[in-house]
């Protein structure tokens, strides 16, 4: 009989953060908790106030807990790719058992090794993906366990970032009471699932629209090659709309989400909407059309500055085009709008699970999603077993949970309970 696994991903957003529950059966999730909260004291994928971010993390970790009736303490986090390095690494290591089989012992201990070289101490290392394994000179191999070797080498990519940047997001997620099981590059796990085979293959640039930043992450040759931010996103165009209509910032994002449209050919002009008006008793009226030249004029300038940055970072051909996802894509209009600036094909990606069908949650599905691909891959952390993530506080919860982590996968060495090893330095 298969087990299913649960896991709890956290996504901190500039505009709100994200708590998914995910029960992943077979192969297939299913999201059975959300908690979703505007959030306080991030600007811009950065943590400027400690204490109003842990409020809003304990908010919605509690909404997510309400929905289910299950306690959370542990968390697959997400970390923003603001001031992210990707470095091509190499490791090698002797096999250690006698006859020769190459084991999960030798598979981390070459994980370990790409690691042992000059990261300069103001960086972290937040993930390192392997690229192919070589086994005495037989290279391509994605998986080298069970063969037979002498010498097996590995080439990958680590991915570091600023240690500031990531301890003040680990303290704030450990201040909300929380453990940190993983963390991921939140680009990295959203793109790995947001993408198809060929657009990782072939080049694609995986676009993250969010509140206040805009990801640009390049897939190519089935991995990530380059990652991007741009200080710019969806709550640009609620602030531009806010001064131009003379409106509060809280209305003038509902009219963004009611009325936006970002195309002007294609937006209404034939129905108005009321807009209270700041200081002023009156109501102003407006057109779907009239929002949509000013919406248009500020997303038209995100994607000049993505094609800018696009070129920057040295791509020059995207043959496997854009993919956008993020909260912002929602809005009407938007991909005719990001096909003709872009001049290249677009599509959206929105997550396909029930209760999370919007653009806004491709981060937190894709955090579940390789976290699990993780697991299944290297085994379950020993010291992290699935009933310790969550566990059932209440009589309502199903008779089922807590859930236990797949007993062929427990206790085995895992190369990915490193966050735990690594973190619990942080705040001694
Ligand atoms: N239906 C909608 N129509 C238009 N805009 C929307 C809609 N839903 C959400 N948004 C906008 O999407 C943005 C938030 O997107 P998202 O939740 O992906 O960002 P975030 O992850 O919190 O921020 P970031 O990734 O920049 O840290 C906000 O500007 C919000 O107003
Ligand atoms: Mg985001």
């Amino acid at each position: 009989m298969s087990q299913s696994e649960l896991y709890v991903s956290l996504d901190i957003g500039s505009s709100s953060i994200k708590v998914l529950i995910g029960e992943v059966d077979g192969g297939s999730l299913h999201v059975i908790g959300v908690g979703n909260v505007q959030s306080a004291g991030i600007r811009k994928g950065t943590i400027i106030d400690i204490d109003a971010t842990v409020e809003s993390i304990k908010k919605a970790i509690d909404q997510a807990e309400r929905m289910t009736g299950m306690k959370i303490h542990e968390v697959i986090l997400g970390i923003p790719a603001n001031g992210v390095t990707l470095q091509d690494v190499k490791g090698v290591v002797a096999v250690n058992s006698e006859n020769r089989e190459i084991t999960d012992d030798d598979l981390d201990r070459v994980m370990q090794s790409a690691q042992v070289m000059s990261v300069p101490p103001e960086r972290e290392i937040v993930n390192i993906i392997p690229k192919q394994f070589i086994v005495d000179d037989y290279g391509e191999i994605k998986d080298p366990r069970g063969m037979i070797g002498v010498r097996l080498e590995m080439d990958g990519t680590l991915i570091t970032t600023s240690k500031t940047l990531v301890h003040n997001i680990l303290r704030c997620v450990e201040r909300s009471g929380l453990t940190i099981r993983e963390i991921y590059l939140q680009p990295l796990a959203a793109g790995t699932f947001a993408l198809s085979d060929d657009e990782k293959n072939h080049g694609t640039a995986f676009i993250d629209i969010g509140g206040g930043s805009t990801t640009i992450a390049v897939f190519e040759d089935d991995r990530l090659i380059a990652t991007s931010v741009l200080p710019v996103g969806g709550d640009h165009v609620t602030k531009d709309l806010s001064i131009i209509l003379k409106t509060p910032t809280e209305k003038a994002r509902k009219i963004k989400h009611q009325y936006g449209h970002a195309f002007y050919d294609d937006a209404s002009d034939d129905e108005l909407f009321e807009v209270p008006v700041i200081g002023a008793d009156s109501k102003d009226q407006y057109s779907q059309r009239y929002i949509s030249e000013i919406i248009g004029v500020r997303l038209e300038e995100l994607f000049d500055l993505v094609l800018e940055e696009l070129f920057k970072m040295g791509i020059r051909d995207l043959p496997g085009g854009v993919v956008l996802t993020g909260g912002i894509t929602k809005i009407d209009g938007l991909l005719q709008l990001a096909r003709h600036v872009l001049k290249s094909r677009v599509r959206i990606h929105t997550p396909e699970y029930i209760g999370v069908r919007e653009p806004m949650y491709t981060t937190a599905v894709g955090l579940i999603r390789y976290a699990h691909m993780q697991d299944t891959f290297f085994g379950m952390p020993a010291d992290a077993p699935q009933a310790a993530a969550i566990a059932a506080t209440s009589v309502e919860a199903p008779v089922n949970n807590p859930k236990q982590a797949s007993g062929k996968q427990a206790n085995k060495p895992s190369f990915f309970n490193r966050a735990k090893r690594v973190f619990d330095n942080f705040f001694e």
